[in-house]
């Protein structure tokens, strides 16, 4: 049997020059957790895939898969994706697998979702999950990204989220989103790790100030962006997560092509 199942691109959707998203068939075998990740790719000239990892965008019940990617010019992968259209094939992984999933965590009063640039993906799937707000009082979706064109995708879900037929309701009520921008004026700006110490951020969303005891956290982003969210959390006597045993916080990396 195949590592992989063979999945149809459905839809495109470029969001500026380095950032897109597509939809795919999805095997019905294929069972994932909302917040994992799986390895896709492509079909090369000699009959291997050229493959990355790539955290599942849409929630597990979804009977469709999507993903966000970034465009980055010479990458083996993304320079091929990108040009992705409606009818082509990909291959995808069939074990998904992961650190960002409610399971993980305790419950508690606040989950913040710290993300940046395409570490969104992961939350993208776990906050279209009904789990999420049966879990915790308030949900809060963090994007962090140098420039406004880039929160996009991210605007567009939170939007979708709060109509949702089904998720509406609790997303109302629970789902608090707060986007901020690095490299241009913007209504938030400054980094998430200053936005936390200065306490700005539970400001602005009327939020107690973080606390290990009531609070939980899930992180995505790059290298870097981890490093410091993690030591914050630490210092704040977060305990980290995983996959043997449920904490105060768990950590991935966005995987991004280097
Ligand atoms: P900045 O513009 O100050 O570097 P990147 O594309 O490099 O992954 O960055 C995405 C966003 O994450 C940018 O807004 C960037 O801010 C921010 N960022 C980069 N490194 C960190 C970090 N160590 N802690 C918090 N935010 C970070």
């Amino acid at each position: 049997m195949s590592n992989f199942y063979t999945e149809n691109v459905l839809a495109v959707r470029h969001w500026n020059d380095t950032l897109f998203s597509f939809r795919t068939t999805r095997n019905p075998g294929l069972r994932f957790r909302s917040g994992e990740f799986v390895m896709i790719g492509l079909m090369q000239d000699n009959g291997r895939p050229l493959l990355r990892a790539y955290s599942i965008a849409s929630p597990n019940y979804d009977p469709e898969l999507e993903f966000y990617s970034i465009k980055v010019p010479d990458g083996p992968l993304t320079s091929r994706l990108q040009h992705l259209q409606p009818g082509d094939e990909i291959v995808v992984g069939r074990k998904p697998t992961g650190t960002l999933v409610l399971d993980n965590l305790e419950n508690g009063r606040n989950l913040y979702l710290l993300s940046t640039g395409t570490g969104i993906a992961p939350f993208a799937s776990l906050i279209r999950d009904p789990e999420i707000y049966g879990r915790y009082d308030r949900v809060v979706l963090t994007h962090g990204c140098r420039f406004v064109s880039e929160l996009a995708y991210g605007e567009q879900l939170v939007q979708s989220v709060l109509e949702d037929e089904f998720l509406g309701e609790d997303a109302r009520a629970k789902l608090l989103y707060y986007p901020t921008v690095t490299r241009e004026p913007f209504r938030n700006t400054g980094r998430l790790t200053h936005l936390m110490e200065s306490g700005k951020l539970y400001a602005d969303l009327g939020l107690d100030p973080l606390s290990a005891e009531e609070d939980r956290a899930m992180i995505c982003g790059s290298e870097h962006m981890l490093a410091d969210l993690k030591a914050l959390l630490l210092a704040a006597g977060f305990t980290e997560g995983n996959n043997a045993e449920a904490g105060q916080f768990v950590v991935e990396k966005a995987f991004v092509e280097k």
